[in-house]
């Protein structure tokens, strides 16, 4: 009895790391690249030139949707964690190259992992106007963001259990 126990312990032992250990890449392929910053087309050519033929199961990108234009500190690598809209537009191409490039990568087995931003838009202090990468009007101060379309509606500011209704302790787990 206990003998059993201890065997259906060890099937279940392996069972979840199984599970915790699925890369979701084809079989066989245990490797993922992250390609901070990349263009998509530049991205497509390194699927077939390099990553296909090596074995890699995928590629990380940095996020595709639209962001604020930086331009005071010559667009830093975080303006593209400062979403303006949904829009695949950045730096790395427009939605037709990043189609291109998921199409050309996973047709020669490698795929496309997504750093997806959708927690948050951009940060309050960028004021408002059409500096974002494909030109979409915002403002931070009315939280308007048309080309979505987010409005005051969608935000939760002001709701943190503090003073200022913002986080002021990130050690606080009420904030
Ligand atoms: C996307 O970018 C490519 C390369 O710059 C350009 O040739 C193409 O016209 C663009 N497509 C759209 C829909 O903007």
């Amino acid at each position: 009895m206990e003998h059993r126990m201890g065997i259906s312990f060890l099937l279940l032992i392996i069972g979840v790391c199984w599970a915790q250990h699925n890369p979701n890449t084809l079989p066989g392929r245990t490797s993922i690249v992250h390609l901070f910053e990349w263009r998509w087309a530049d991205i497509a050519l390194e699927c077939e030139r390099y990553l296909a033929p090596n074995g890699f199961g995928g590629v990380q990108i940095s996020p595709p949707n639209e962001n604020v234009v930086i331009a005071h500190s010559s667009q830093p690598w975080w303006e593209r964690y400062q979403p303006v809209s949904y829009k695949l537009c950045t730096r790395s191409g427009n939605e037709t190259e990043f189609r291109d490039m998921v199409t050309r990568c996973n047709n020669i087995g490698v795929y496309i992992y997504v750093d997806a931003v959708i927690n948050h838009m951009c940060g309050a202090n960028v004021g408002a106007g059409n500096h974002a990468t494909c030109g979409s009007y915002f403002n931070t101060k009315t939280k308007d963001f048309p080309a979505v379309p987010y409005s005051d509606w969608d935000f939760n500011d002001g709701k943190c259990k503090s003073g200022s209704g913002d986080i002021e302790n990130y050690h606080d787990i009420f904030q």
